[in-house]
C-alpha cells in the first residue's frame, strides 16, 4: 500500500481528501496545530519538514498547506511568502518522490479568463504571487510532480470556516441578508469532486500542470442564487453588489475560471456539474433530496 503524507489536512480540501484517500492508502495526516489523528507540521519550518519526511518516508506528498486568507496575505506578504513559497520549497528540496500540490486561479490577472494550462500568468495579489512562485519552483526543480490548479473550492462541514457556500446557507437560514458580488466569474468546485480528482490522478499517474474545476462558469451572485434555490432558501435576501464596494485589501481576478480540456482529454476525467454537486451535497449533509 502506498504511503501518502497529507499536509494541511484540517483545511477545507483536507477534510474531503481524508474521506476519499484514507481507505485506499496508508494516509499520514499533518496539521499546523496538533489535533486528533494528525502530526503537527509547520511547512515553513525547514528542519521539521526534513524530520517528518525522514520519519514517514512517504511515496507521495499531497501538499494542501497554505496561507489562504487572500487579504491576510496582502497585509503580511512576508508570511505569505514564508508559507506559500518557502514552505513548498522545503518540501520540494527534501523529497524525491511524487509531489502533488494545489495551485490557484489567482496566479492570473482575471482580465480574459477562463484560463487553460498555457495561459499567461500575471498575479495581482500577494497571495497569487506567492502561489505562482511555488508553482514555478516545483516545475523547475522537481521531476515527479502534479500541480492541480483549482478555483473557488467549497464544502459544508462544521469545521470549514472559509466556505462561501456555508456562509450563504447559514446566513439565509438565519434570515440574514447578504451582499454578493456580481462581477467575479469562476467555476465553483466542490472539494469532494476535487479530492476525487486527486485520487484518479494518482491512479492514472498524471503528472505536470493540470486544471480541474466543476462544470459551470458563473458569477458569485449567480452561485449564491443557485445555492439558495437548491437549498430552498429565500433568494430575496441576496443583494448583488460590485467587488469594489467591498473595499478589500487584495485585488481579485474578475473574469477568471479554469478550462478543463486537458484533464478531460488526457485523463478522461469529466468535470461534474455545479448543479448536481449541490444536489448531492444537500443530500449528503442535510439528508434531503
Ligand atoms: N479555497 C479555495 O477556494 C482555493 C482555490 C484555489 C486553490 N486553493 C488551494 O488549495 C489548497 C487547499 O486549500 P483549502 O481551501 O483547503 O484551504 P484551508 O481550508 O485554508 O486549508 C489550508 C490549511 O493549511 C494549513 N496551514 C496554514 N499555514 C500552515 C503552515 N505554515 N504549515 C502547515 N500548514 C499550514 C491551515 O492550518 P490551520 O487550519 O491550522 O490554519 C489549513 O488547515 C491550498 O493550497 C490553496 O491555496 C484553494
Amino acid at each position: 500500500m502506498k504511503r501518502i503524507l497529507l499536509t494541511g489536512s484540517n483545511g477545507q480540501l483536507g477534510y474531503s481528501c481524508k474521506k476519499d484517500l484514507s481507505e485506499k492508502f496508508d494516509l499520514i495526516c499533518t496539521s499546523l496545530v496538533k489535533s486528533k489523528g494528525t502530526l503537527q507540521l509547520d511547512i515553513s519550518d525547514r528542519v521539521a519538514v526534513l524530520n517528518t519526511l525522514e520519519k514517514i518516508q512517504p511515496h507521495i506528498v499531497i501538499n494542501l498547506s497554505a496561507f489562504t486568507d487572500v487579504d491576510g496575505c496582502e497585509k503580511n506578504p512576508h508570511l505569505a511568502n514564508k508559507i506559500n513559497f518557502e514552505g513548498v520549497k522545503n518540501i520540494c528540496d527534501n523529497f524525491d518522490g511524487h509531489l502533488i500540490h494545489i495551485s490557484s486561479d489567482y496566479v492570473f490577472d482575471g482580465k480574459d479568463g477562463p484560463y487553460d494550462e498555457f495561459s499567461t500568468t500575471n498575479p495581482i495579489s500577494v497571495y497569487g504571487a506567492s502561489k505562482l512562485k511555488a508553482d514555478e519552483y516545483i516545475i523547475k526543480n522537481k521531476s515527479q510532480y502534479t500541480i492541480l490548479r483549482a478555483n473557488v473550492l467549497y464544502d459544508y462541514h462544521k469545521k470549514t470556516s472559509a466556505s462561501f457556500l456555508k456562509w450563504v446557507i447559514e446566513s439565509l437560514q438565519q434570515n440574514k441578508s447578504i451582499k454578493v458580488v456580481n462581477d467575479q466569474l469562476n467555476n465553483p468546485t466542490w472539494t469532494r469532486n476535487f479530492s476525487n480528482v486527486i485520487l484518479k490522478i494518482i491512479k492514472k499517474q498524471g503528472h505536470g500542470l493540470i486544471n480541474y474545476a466543476d462544470n459551470g462558469l458563473m458569477t458569485r451572485y449567480d452561485f449564491a442564487l443557485k445555492i439558495a434555490n437548491i437549498f430552498d432558501l429565500d433568494t430575496n435576501l441576496i443583494e448583488q453588489i460590485k467587488t469594489e464596494e467591498l473595499k478589500q485589501e487584495a485585488k481579485r481576478p474578475m473574469k477568471s475560471g479554469l478550462i478543463t480540456k486537458k484533464i478531460e482529454n488526457n485523463f478522461n476525467i469529466k468535470p461534474v456539474s455545479v448543479d448536481s454537486s449541490l444536489h448531492k451535497l444537500k443530500k449528503l449533509v442535510f439528508n434531503k433530496k
